[in-house]
């Protein structure tokens, strides 16, 4: 095909189009449909633990014989224990939880939601486990184990990994935001580094798709980029290619198809969105994410305190995402998109979505 080039080589794939890595709605059926169909599906592993991640794996294998990948999280600050250091003269995040609570309780109570039961464990507790050190760790020993064709990270430098993972014949990724972080990942040796830039949908840069894929291009050398951020149709995708990336790493264009793990209501609201239809706000995961406008994030607008640094953050949502699912409240949580969303208009076959992006960026490159 004609927009085959050195980072399909690479991924052992016929076009350079990536199934971005998005928790939760990357699931298995998704990301394989994306690999049949000659992109590169990657699961959005974030949130599962050990034997959850070795199922879908092997899910993903029984629905492929393509490459696939598995994105997940490292970030620095929790790997460091810095996100549960206390600021100077204030209290540790720790001790502002049951705060928190309260105001997730209230918030409920307000919305008239039900408070769901548990899902997690208490963050004070030993049983603690999604986005702590050892859960990360906990992860990446699964992606060696199942000796994986590509893995991503979606947060965070993968380089403690890189040599096992290397051993394997794993492909290593890392998204980055900035050009200090894409030196730093760099400098590791990996396989290919994808910019997300501020348009994107979940964790976010500061800095604009536009302006920060050419910045990295420039800072990395040799290494292959990835665009990603807004991207949609094949203008985005062939514009990526003018930036000097090698493909597209698209996220909220495939939370539009059937095989998307998401709930009708959240399908429904990125159909109807607009392109001021999305805000950025750190109150699901303590860190700045793009996400559809909703009640939660402009409730801690609004609020005198702030969302609480990652991992903490995600106990206090939990709850709120989990009651607004059970009831189909869009206002509550639609869930993470990009800016591109606008120019989503129906839910399609992944397949379909994913031929037509190619049929479109030929068009494009081959008649500007
Ligand atoms: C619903 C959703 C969930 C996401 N979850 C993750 C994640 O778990 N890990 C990750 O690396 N990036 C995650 N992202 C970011 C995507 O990997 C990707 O960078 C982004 O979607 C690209 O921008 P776009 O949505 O405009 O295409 C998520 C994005 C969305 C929309």
């Amino acid at each position: 095909m004609g927009l085959h080039n050195r980072g399909c080589d690479i991924l052992g794939i016929e076009v350079p189009i990536v199934l971005a890595g998005m928790g939760g709605a990357s699931t298995p059926r998704l990301a394989a449909a994306v690999s049949n169909a000659g992109g590169l599906g990657i699961l959005g592993a974030a949130a599962c633990g050990p034997n959850e991640l070795r199922s879908w794996i092997a899910e993903t294998r029984s629905l492929t014989d393509r490459p696939f990948g598995v994105d997940t999280l490292l970030p620095a600050s929790v790997r460091r224990g810095k996100s549960t250091a206390a600021p100077k003269g204030g209290p540790s995040p720790m001790e502002q939880v049951p705060r928190h609570q309260e105001f997730a309780r209230k918030f409920l109570e307000t919305e008239g939601l039900e408070e769901p039961p548990p899902r997690v464990a208490d963050p004070g507790s030993d049983e603690a486990a999604t986005f702590t050190k050892g859960f990360f760790e906990a992860q990446m020993e699964v992606v060696i184990e199942q000796k994986v064709p590509v893995y991503a990270a979606g947060l965070g430098n993968p380089a403690p990994w890189l040599e096992r993972m290397r051993a394997n014949g794993t492909k290593v990724l890392a998204v980055v935001g900035a050009v200090r972080h894409a030196r730093q990942v760099a400098e590791t040796g990996l396989d290919i580094i994808v910019a997300q830039g501020h348009d994107a949908g979940g964790h976010n840069s500061p800095i604009g798709t536009m302006a920060l894929v050419p910045q990295v291009v420039d800072a990395v050398g040799d290494i292959p980029v990835l665009a990603a951020g807004g991207i949609t149709d094949g203008r985005g995708i062939a514009a990526a290619f003018m930036l000097g990336a090698q493909g597209a790493w698209i996220g909220s264009a495939f939370l539009a198809t059937e095989e998307a793990t998401l709930f009708d209501y959240q399908k429904k609201a990125i159909v109807d969105a607009t392109d001021e239809g999305t805000t950025v706000s750190r109150s699901i995961t303590g860190k700045p994410a793009r996400q559809i406008k909703n009640r939660w994030a402009k409730a801690y607008e609004n609020a005198e305190i702030d969302p609480l640094p990652m991992p903490f953050q995600s106990f206090i949502a939990s709850p709120i995402m989990q009651a607004a699912m059970h009831a189909n409240r869009a206002d509550i949580w639609p869930g993470f998109a990009g800016q591109g969303i606008g120019m989503i208009k129906e839910i399609v076959p992944a397949a379909d979505l994913l031929k037509r992006l190619v049929r479109e960026t030929e068009t494009v490159l081959a008649t500007r």
